[in-house]
């Protein structure tokens, strides 16, 4: 929930004198790699002409890596990349030694007795997301030094920026970064609730890259849209888009696979059905291997070895990444997975009783076009099922996509894209993968962040509401010896329903910014002296109550009322929710003393 109640002039305005915006940079912090893009001077005015004076659809597309920069030659990369990887290793007191690709790199050269003595930690976006209840042993013992996933986010974010840093003084050894200047354009899955949102607002701050917790120097833009807007524009773009095409965009990361369904009109985009997205991206197949050799091996050796010596499982992972990524689904096709050699002393590889069909074939573990297509399967059927949901409730409304675009590194697994293609109910030839792969996003965030207008609908994810008394109506809430706890009589006389869901935004309606839908309210007793909005949202599409499963209250208002003798001289509220860009903003005003109260929703949630 974006959060502040204001009475006060918004913190923003007063901190553009002291800290003006200088800088546009994208922060695309993935579950596995994470980068940034720096817009150029002039990029806001060529996508502000391009995007205002014609047709988006004639424009002469941009050659957008001339607008914005990006780094892809990291320290300890071993290739070229967009991005490095979202890592850290900590020494034994809890400091960071070292971050991103040489994280990785140096905890793998050290030896066992050296590696003990430090913490290696990666994949910690997923624990921003709560629902996946991701567990790391890493994290554990950083606990131990009070760090929580948010401190251990800032210790990264801060590394980032510090070498963004540098990446601009070597760029014009004049310019001094000071990240208060910027206005930070955060890519986020599309998925992600508000919490997650919220700590990385605070893994910002704690990374002293935001003045105030309050500031909105940060933007979020979900992944998919990204990729969208970057290949709409770009002049290297696999696909034209043509006005009016609907478009199905997947972005298929290391943690999640995010769908987004936008059509191109003459000056912005609309969001054409509800997005989709699961935890089903390419880590999800690391996870899957790993399972599998665990199963080869033996539970017992692995885990016996992978605790005292926790170097293996990323020496494992490292070759099963150089398989992973060489795999284009050919049907003769052999990769191996040495089998480290700590583990092997473990191993009586004649007496092994493995369930699974893989060979071990001396120290290594071979393996073949059909294991992999078994490893792939659980994510190939899952994305499958969430591009059919989308294609069908796009159907529904009789829309039939022009392209499914395909973004995020994982789109760029060959084998993915022709299972994709051979099991999708659509012309194959539609479905295409972003040039530009993991970089598409990044590209794309900073068009976001200067042009955000140029998304004119969305639709809404969730119903969004506020709970409220309201009159019982049996036809609603069913008979009234069902509700007996529920109902209260008022002091208007009128028996009402506790805990209602009055429903403000339903779930795929469309958001048109500057939209504003008015609601009135009064008190619910005389003798109140303040009341207090809680705002709901549900995936439901018609919630009844808000203290019912799938419903989670995302924030709440509180605003003074006076306190009267008769309930015809309640103070009359009136809510107004305005759609923004970026989310909703609610603002109570008591018509009586002309308080008003007020606070922002973001999307996505
Ligand atoms: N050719 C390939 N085949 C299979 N997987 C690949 C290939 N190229 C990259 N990947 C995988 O893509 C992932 C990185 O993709 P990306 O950079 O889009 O993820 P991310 O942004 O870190 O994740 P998320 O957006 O879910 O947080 C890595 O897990 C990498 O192994
Ligand atoms: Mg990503």
């Amino acid at each position: 929930m974006g959060q502040h109640q204001s009475q006060a002039p918004a913190p923003d305005d007063l901190l553009t004198a002291v800290y003006p915006i200088k800088w546009q940079i994208a922060l695309d912090f993935g579950t596995s790699y994470s980068g940034f893009a720096i817009a150029v001077k002039d990029f806001a005015g060529a996508v502000v002409d391009s995007a205002k004076t014609v047709d988006l659809a004639s424009i002469p597309r941009i050659h957008l890596t001339h607008y914005i920069k990006y780094n892809s030659s990291w320290p300890g990369g071993r290739m070229p990349y967009a991005k490095t990887r979202t890592a850290l290793l900590y020494d034994a007191s809890s400091k960071v030694v070292a971050w991103g690709n040489e994280a990785w790199e140096q905890y793998m050269a050290m030896e066992p007795g050296d590696q003990g003595e430090h913490i290696y930690v990666d994949r910690f976006k997923l624990l921003l997301d709560t629902k996946l209840a991701h567990q790391d042993e890493a994290m554990d013992r950083l606990k131990a030094f009070g760090k929580d996933p948010t401190d251990v986010i800032a210790d990264y974010l801060r590394e980032l920026v510090a070498f963004l840093g540098k990446y601009i003084r070597h760029g014009d050894p004049k310019t001094e970064l000071n990240p208060f200047h910027v206005r930070w354009c955060l890519t986020i899955p599309a998925m992600w609730s508000d919490a997650a949102k919220q700590k990385m607002y605070r893994a910002m701050f704690k990374a002293n890259l935001i003045p105030t917790l309050t500031s909105e120097r940060v933007i979020f833009c979900s992944e998919p849209m990204a990729g969208l807007l970057s290949e709409a524009i770009s002049s290297d773009a696999r696909t034209k888009i043509q006005r009016d095409d609907p478009i199905l965009m997947v972005d298929m990361g290391g943690g999640t696979v995010d769908l987004t369904a936008m059509r191109m009109g003459t000056d912005g985009f609309d969001e054409l059905v509800p997005g989709i997205g699961a935890s089903c991206g390419a880590t999800m197949l690391d996870d899957e291997f790993l399972g599998m050799f665990r199963r080869a091996v033996g539970p017992d050796v692995y885990y016996q070895v992978v605790s005292k010596h926790p170097e293996v499982k990323l020496k494992i992972l490292r070759d099963w990444e150089t398989c992973k990524t060489t795999f284009m689904g050919e049907k003769r096709w052999f990769g191996r997975v040495p089998i480290p050699r700590t583990m092997e002393k473990y191993l009586d590889l004649d007496d092994l009783e493995s369930d699974v069909d893989v060979e071990l074939d001396d120290d290594e573990l071979c393996l073949t076009t059909a294991i992999m297509e078994t490893l792939y399967e659980p994510i190939v059927a899952e994305i499958v099922g969430l591009v059919t949901t989308m294609l069908d409730r796009l159907q529904a409304k009789g829309i039939s996509v022009a392209h499914v675009l395909c973004v995020g590194g994982f789109s760029q697994s060959k084998y993915l894209l022709s299972a994709l293609r051979e099991r999708l109910p659509i012309n194959p030839l539609k479905i295409v993968a972003s040039a530009h792969g993991a970089a598409a996003i990044l590209l794309g965030a900073p068009i976001f962040a200067c042009r955000p207008e140029l998304i004119r609908t969305q639709v809404a994810r969730l119903t969004y509401g506020i709970q409220m008394r309201t009159p019982y109506k049996p036809s609603v809430h069913g008979p009234r010896e069902r509700l007996r706890d529920r109902l209260v009589m008022c002091d208007d006389g009128i028996t009402r329903v506790n805990n209602a869901f009055d429903v403000v935004i339903r779930k795929g309606d469309a958001l048109v910014p500057g939209q504003v839908i008015t609601k009135s309210y009064v008190p619910a007793d005389c003798l109140h002296t303040e009341v207090w909005f809680k705002i709901f949202v549900s995936h439901l599409e018609d919630p009844v109550y808000t203290d019912t499963i799938g419903c989670d209250k995302v924030g709440t208002v509180t605003i003074k009322v006076t306190v009267c003798t008769h309930y015809s001289k309640k103070d009359p509220l009136v809510a107004t929710v305005r759609v923004e860009h970026t989310g909703l903003v609610l603002e109570v005003k008591n018509k009586r003393t002309g308080a008003k109260v007020g606070t922002t929703v973001d999307f996505y949630d």
